[in-house]
């Protein structure tokens, strides 16, 4: 069962409770919360007061996608925090150090992810297979919501996938940027477990027909 997981990056803020049930109500299965610090991307967005709310707030399954530079730093901060899953960036720092995250992070019961910017190959996962639940495939530059997605990542799910597979592992992949109903069919057709969409659930008018639309 292929899982939606709305990005709130493309919410209203103002009001983002009434957000959260909205995607809740249309049949969302997770909460996708990015976090960006201006340094490992270009943009800044939300932190850990914001992550702390949505948690009282709702019981929600939250991905964390961390754009943070050196996410060891911060990565069991946002664990205790609330978040359900975890994601670093494999660019961020050095492979000890994500190791050590990736470690951490499922040390506090919750589920790691290890995620790859359009750039990074699929072959620079193979030293965290073990230590992580999920692998996250941008198919967008990250720091932005409202970009055309990747076509040419589609190779890379397909590879991870069958990578995945042939080893017996439990682990999922999740896509994210620039996801529509018809690049949600593409990025499943490759292999993709996880859906992240922001601008076009939230941009949607009727959101749960959207949720049902890339759902496929
Ligand atoms: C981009 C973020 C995405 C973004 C997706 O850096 O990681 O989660 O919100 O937005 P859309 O779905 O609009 O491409
Ligand atoms: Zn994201």
């Amino acid at each position: 069962m292929i899982k939606i997981a709305p990005s709130i990056l493309s919410a209203n803020f103002a009001k983002l409770g009434e957000e959260i049930d909205s995607i809740r109500e249309g049949g969302a299965d997770w909460l996708h919360i990015d976090v960006m610090d201006g340094q490992f991307v270009p943009n800044i967005s939300v932190g850990i007061p914001v992550l702390k709310s949505v948690r009282a707030y709702t019981s929600m399954f939250l991905d964390v996608h961390l754009m943070i530079d050196r996410p060891l730093r911060y990565a069991e901060q946002f664990a205790k925090a609330g978040a359900d899953l975890v994601n670093v960036h494999i660019e961020a720092d050095s492979e000890d150090n994500t190791m050590t995250a990736l470690s951490g992070i499922r040390a506090l019961g919750k589920k790691s992810g290890i995620t790859l910017k359009p750039m990074t190959p699929f072959e620079a996962v193979f030293p965290y297979l073990e230590l992580t639940d999920l692998i996250l495939v941008m198919t967008v530059e990250p720091g932005f919501g409202g970009q055309s997605f990747m076509a040419d990542m589609m190779p890379k799910v397909r590879a991870l996938r069958s990578l995945i597979d042939s080893r017996g592992l439990e682990c999922l992949i999740e896509v994210d940027g620039g996801i529509n109903p018809m690049t949600a069919s593409a990025a499943v057709a490759a292999g993709a477990d996880v859906l992240v969409a922001g601008s076009d659930v939230f941009g949607a008018a009727d959101r749960k027909l959207r949720i049902a639309q890339l759902r496929g």
